[in-house]
């Protein structure tokens, strides 16, 4: 089922993510329809929190924009080790339209639990390793904005205001579909 993507500012995306206990029925339709609803916004990348539930799990398909990659889900994930520096130009499908250069680590190894409860490791760079980093982020409460200056972050908040004035007389799909960006995460 695709759910609707809440859209920054709004006080659900401030908000720590609580740890996952156990990987049941229940996350696991959680993760089917978070990717599900990356899939419809045509995301690369989709966290809990984005669609109002503040569970530790992301869900990250990277493969249309990076060779050998495939749909991941990741409960509980840890950022165990970082590498290098690397600068991307991040979109997130909670802020509509906007896209800006992040630093970010160019490899991060993460540790988490995957769709069966196991758990894995994955070694990663480029698209993935920021979509990690990106993801990861929105489960402390995190979104990109929050790494830039206040000026460009309050002309963002701007935008974001006048975008859902915009679309408060419409449908919430609507606004999912101006949440289309190559990187939107
Ligand atoms: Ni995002």
């Amino acid at each position: 089922m695709v759910r609707e993507i809440l859209i920054w500012p709004d006080p659900v995306l401030k908000q720590k993510s609580m740890a996952v206990a156990k990987v049941d029925d229940g996350i696991r339709r959680l993760l089917d329809d978070m990717s599900e609803t990356m899939y419809a916004a045509d995301g690369v990348g989709l966290a809990a929190p984005q669609v109002g539930v503040l569970k530790r799990c992301i869900v990250i398909d990277t493969s249309p924009r990076q060779e050998g990659q495939k749909l991941l889900h990741l409960v509980n994930p840890v950022i165990v080790k970082g590498e290098g520096e690397t600068t991307y130009t991040e979109g997130c499908l909670s802020i509509p339209g906007e896209s800006e250069d992040v630093d970010r680590f160019a490899k991060v190894w993460v540790r988490a639990l995957d769709y069966a409860g196991k758990e894995f490791e994955v070694e990663a760079d480029e698209l993935l390793a920021i979509a990690l980093q990106h993801e990861t982020d929105h489960l402390e409460g995190t979104v990109f904005v929050d790494h830039l200056s206040s000026l460009k972050r309050e002309l963002i908040r701007r935008r974001m205001k006048k975008l859902k004035a915009e679309h408060a007389s419409e449908k919430p799909g609507d606004v999912k579909k101006a949440a289309h960006h190559e990187s939107a995460l």
